[in-house]
């Protein structure tokens, strides 16, 4: 039996939440930001020592201006603002993703967030935003490129991702009851777990992460290989 060490979460489902109360979805993102404090909590509670969380991925453009526009506002004004929490927690955020695209508010937020954060050792939050598997994968490739490689292997290929000493996720869950990858962590997933939870994102709390660790220690890992 393995340790959790990398959990990774699809947040999904906080419109959802939203539109059970006849609210905004803005107000469900505003919920699901409370969550993911509680669940980081609960990550270096349970002893994770990565926890990489999709924020915003590269196809989440498509989404109304009014939406992103808020979204945006949130990795601008609420990543920075937490900087004296994430230090007291011990927590280390890394950014995962294009930097092409984001407005620079967010970049800047984002950078000083990494910056300031680069000593602490409790947990490593790695956020992705602006985030495609599938762009991941093309921009180490074209990173290769540039340099002058002539033939790619799978580690060469992992080697140019914008995180490359964090290792793939042990465990990678979705909110609120769909079942795909939605384009997260394509590469890296290769031999990840999978689990799938019903409740909505503003749902989670310290508790779920307890659940989700007992459910993945329940997990046979063989990676390829036999028993
Ligand atoms: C998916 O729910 C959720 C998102 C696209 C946004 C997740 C963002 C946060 C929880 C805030 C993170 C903030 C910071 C500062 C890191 P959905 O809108 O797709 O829900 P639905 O499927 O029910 O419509």
């Amino acid at each position: 039996m393995s340790s959790l060490v990398h959990l990774a979460i699809i947040m999904d489902g906080n419109g959802r939440w939203a539109k059970k109360r006849n609210l905004p979805r803005a107000v469900g993102h505003l919920e699901g930001l409370k969550s993911l404090k509680k669940v980081l909590v609960g990550s270096i509670n349970e002893g994770i020592k990565y926890l990489s969380l999709y924020c915003f991925s590269t196809e989440n453009w498509k989404r109304p201006k009014e939406e992103v526009d808020y979204l945006m506002a949130l990795f601008s004004n609420k990543i920075y603002g937490e900087i004296k929490t994430y230090n007291k927690l011990g927590v280390q955020i890394r950014f995962l993703g294009k930097r092409d695209g984001l407005p620079q508010k967010a970049l800047d937020a984002l950078d000083r967030a990494v910056e300031e954060t680069k000593s602490n050792t409790a947990l490593t939050l790695q956020l992705a935003i602006n985030y495609g598997g599938q762009d991941e994968i093309a921009r180490a490739v074209n990173k290769l490129i540039s340099e002058g490689c002539k033939e790619v292997t799978p580690e060469l290929i992992r080697s140019k991702f914008d995180n490359p000493d964090i290792p793939a996720a042990d465990f990678i869950v979705r909110s609120a009851g769909e079942e795909r990858l939605s384009n997260f962590l394509l590469f890296d997933s290769a031999y990840s777990e999978l689990g799938f939870y019903d409740k909505l994102w503003p749902d989670w709390d310290e508790a779920m992460i307890k659940t989700v660790k007992e459910d993945y220690l329940k997990r046979e890992r063989r990676f390829g290989g036999l028993l």
